[in-house]
C-alpha cells in the first residue's frame, strides 16, 4: 500500500488497465483528474482534492480535438509536457495518463463512436457559443472513465457548465463514479486561472481581472437588492463592454440546471464569456440568494 516514490506513466489501454487493475485488487480507491495540460495552480488544486479523496491519483493530459470547433485554438493550444510532469510529481500524482489519439479514438475522430451531451444543459451559454463543444467533452470524458475506471473524478467549478454536463453524463449512463467539484482558483487580481491566460499581454492580464469584479458586483445586486436578473445581466454586459471586453454572454441562471431562476431559487450562478483582445475568457460565481 506504500505510495510509489515516482510518478508512473501510461500511454495506452493495456498499460493504464494493468496499473489500475492492480490498485483496485489491493482495495485502493482511485481518483481521476482529466486535463488538457499546461497545468497551473487551478489544475493542481484538483490533484490536491483528489489526494484527499482517494488512495491513488491518476491525472490525464490529452488535448481533445473533438471539443475544439473549426477556427479555435486546437493547433496552438499550449503543450508544456515537461513542466506538467514536474508539477504533477511534486503535487503527489501517482500516474500520468498520456493517451495517443488512437487510444482515445481507435477509428479516428470521424469514425469512432461519439456521445451527445444532454441538450437541455449543453445547448445554451458555452454550447451556444461553441456548437458541439460539450459533445466532444462528454465523448472524451466517457472514454477516460472507461479506460481508467476511477471511483472519483475531480472537475473545476471554473468550467461550471462542463461540471453539470459531466454530472449528467455520470447519472444518465450509470457510471459508479462520484464527481468532486473544486472551487475556482484565481490570480491575485481575481482573474480565474486558465491555460488560455498565456495568450494575454501583461496589460491585458491586469484588465482581465475586471471580468470577475463585474460578476461579483452583479452577484451583490441579485443577492441584496433583489433586482430583476435580466436587468442585472444587461448592466453587467454593458459594464464589461465599457471596460473594453467584447461580451458573448452574461447569464444569471439556476445553479442546479442552468434554468432561468425564479423567485424561489436560492442557489444561483452568474456566468459570463467575454473576449479580452484575442483571448476568450470564461468565468462564473456562486450566489446564495436571499430571494430574487
Ligand atoms: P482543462 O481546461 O485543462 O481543465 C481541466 C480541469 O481543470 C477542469 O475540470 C477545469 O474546470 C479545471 N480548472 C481549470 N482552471 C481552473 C481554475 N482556475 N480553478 C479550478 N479548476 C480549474 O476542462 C478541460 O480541460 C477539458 O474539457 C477536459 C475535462 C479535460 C476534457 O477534455
Amino acid at each position: 500500500m506504500s505510495a510509489s516514490p515516482e510518478m508512473r506513466q501510461a500511454e495506452d489501454r493495456e498499460q493504464i488497465r494493468s496499473i489500475t487493475r492492480r490498485w483496485r485488487q489491493e482495495g485502493q480507491k482511485i481518483a481521476l483528474v482529466p486535463t488538457m495540460g499546461n497545468l497551473h495552480d487551478g489544475h493542481l488544486a484538483l490533484v490536491e482534492a483528489a489526494r484527499l479523496e482517494a488512495d491513488r491519483v491518476v491525472t490525464s493530459i490529452y488535448v481533445n480535438p473533438a471539443q475544439f470547433g473549426a477556427g479555435e485554438d486546437f493547433e496552438s493550444y499550449p503543450r508544456t509536457l515537461d513542466a506538467d510532469r514536474q508539477a504533477l510529481e511534486q503535487a503527489g500524482c501517482d500516474l500520468l495518463f498520456l493517451p495517443a489519439h488512437h487510444t482515445m479514438y481507435p477509428r479516428g475522430l470521424e469514425n469512432s463512436v461519439r456521445l451527445l451531451a444532454s441538450p437541455d444543459l449543453a445547448a445554451s451559454l458555452e454550447g451556444n457559443s461553441r456548437p458541439g463543444h460539450f459533445d466532444g467533452v462528454v465523448t472524451v470524458v466517457a472514454r477516460l472513465f472507461n479506460l481508467v475506471d476511477p471511483d472519483i473524478a475531480v472537475f473545476g467549478e471554473k468550467d461550471y457548465q462542463q461540471l453539470l454536463v459531466i454530472s449528467r453524463l455520470v447519472h444518465d449512463l450509470g457510471y459508479g463514479i462520484r464527481i468532486v467539484p473544486v472551487p475556482t482558483v484565481r490570480e491575485a487580481g481575481g482573474l480565474a486561472m486558465s491555460s488560455r491566460n498565456n495568450y494575454l499581454e501583461p496589460e491585458q492580464r491586469r484588465a482581465a481581472g475586471e471580468l470577475n469584479a463585474v460578476l461579483l458586483e452583479a452577484a451583490e445586486q441579485i443577492k441584496h437588492e433583489a433586482l430583476d436578473p435580466t436587468l442585472v445581466e444587461r448592466a453587467a454586459a454593458a459594464s464589461l463592454e465599457n471596460l473594453g471586453f467584447r461580451v458573448e454572454y452574461v447569464a444569471i441562471r439556476r445553479a442546479e440546471d442552468l434554468g432561468m431562476p425564479g423567485a424561489a431559487d436560492r442557489q444561483v450562478r452568474v456566468l459570463a464569456a467575454a473576449w479580452c483582445g484575442e483571448t476568450r475568457l470564461i468565468d462564473n460565481i456562486e450566489v446564495n440568494c436571499v430571494g430574487i
